[in-house]
């Protein structure tokens, strides 16, 4: 059986499904901790942060524990609500630091500037086309200080999720419903447009009485060379890569990639000029 093809369109359904669910979502990402304590250093040392897909608040938390300040922007309305409940088991100075609101990446305005603007662990991945990246660019832009950094991370795309054996069920162990409690077959299957780069995974929970869900995961796949290109020719510069987090030279296998920019500054050559050389 293929996987179907998602359509792929920023905020669409099939965007937000793998979100429906924040239970599910905090157990299944409990292991991932590294990418938390490189943003709550990064945060260490401003006191505001603007989080594009602040989610249930993974990062946000801890970030918001430490003293910093957090303004957050979302779509997922089980996500958000999920981050009000846990904010309601913090102390009131920590829920005090962090204000979230529900809006597309792409359009929220807050009319004002952070020194810090962040969109961790593939929030990126959910923008499908060039006018969707260009459009959210342009709001970090506006939401960023002369002075400020942008910090994203992504997964660098893996050949083999990319492979033509698009269709294939992969078989993982059995899960538990955090709900409840039911022990359910869990498989994937994975299909690749290799058009438009985006990676469709298919999620399947299957209970005793053949009962089935399917929840599609769609994300747009970026490599590092076209995201930097993105990145430069949309105002950015400055940009650095951190491959899995750590300043050091990129291994050979790299899971998750942090990039850090800048906005490029008025006096700067436009990138265009820049690329023609005199003799
Ligand atoms: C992988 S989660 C990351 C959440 C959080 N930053 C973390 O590290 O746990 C991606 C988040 O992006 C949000 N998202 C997807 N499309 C969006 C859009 N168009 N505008 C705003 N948020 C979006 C999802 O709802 C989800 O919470």
């Amino acid at each position: 059986m293929g996987a179907a093809r998602s359509v792929g369109r920023a905020g669409d359904a099939a965007s937000l499904a793998h979100y429906e669910n924040p239970a599910y979502y905090q157990r299944t990402y409990s292991k991932r901790k590294h990418d938390i304590a490189y943003y709550v250093e990064l945060a260490g040392a401003v006191s505001e942060v603007l989080e594009y897909g602040i989610g249930n608040g993974r990062i946000a938390l801890p970030m918001a524990r430490r003293g910093v300040r957090v303004t957050g922007v979302d779509l997922s309305q089980p996500m958000l609500r999920d981050l009000e409940a846990r904010l309601a088991r913090e102390s009131v100075e920590v829920r005090a630091r962090v204000e979230a609101l529900r809006g597309d990446m792409r359009r929220v305005r807050l009319g004002r500037r952070f020194q810090l603007v962040i969109a961790p662990f593939n929030v990126i991945l959910h923008l499908y086309s060039l006018a969707e990246i260009e459009a959210f660019f342009a709001r970090v832009r506006e939401h960023l200080s002369d002075d400020g950094e942008f910090v994203l991370d992504v997964s660098v795309p893996a050949p083999e999720d990319l492979s033509g054996d698009s269709g294939r069920r992969y078989k993982g162990p059995p899960v538990r419903d955090p709900e409840t409690g039911e022990t359910l077959r869990y498989s994937e299957v994975f299909a690749y447009d290799p058009v438009r780069q985006i990676l469709t995974v298919v999620a399947e929970f299957r209970g005793k009485d053949r009962q089935y869900w399917r929840v599609p995961l769609t994300q747009r796949q970026f490599f590092p060379a076209e995201l930097e290109a993105l990145l430069y020719y949309n105002g950015f510069d400055d940009i650095r890569f951190e491959p899995d987090f750590a300043s050091a030279p990129a291994a050979t296998d790299v899971d998750s990639l942090a990039i850090r920019c800048r906005l490029r500054q008025a006096s700067a050559p436009h990138p265009q000029r820049r690329a023609v050389r005199k003799y």
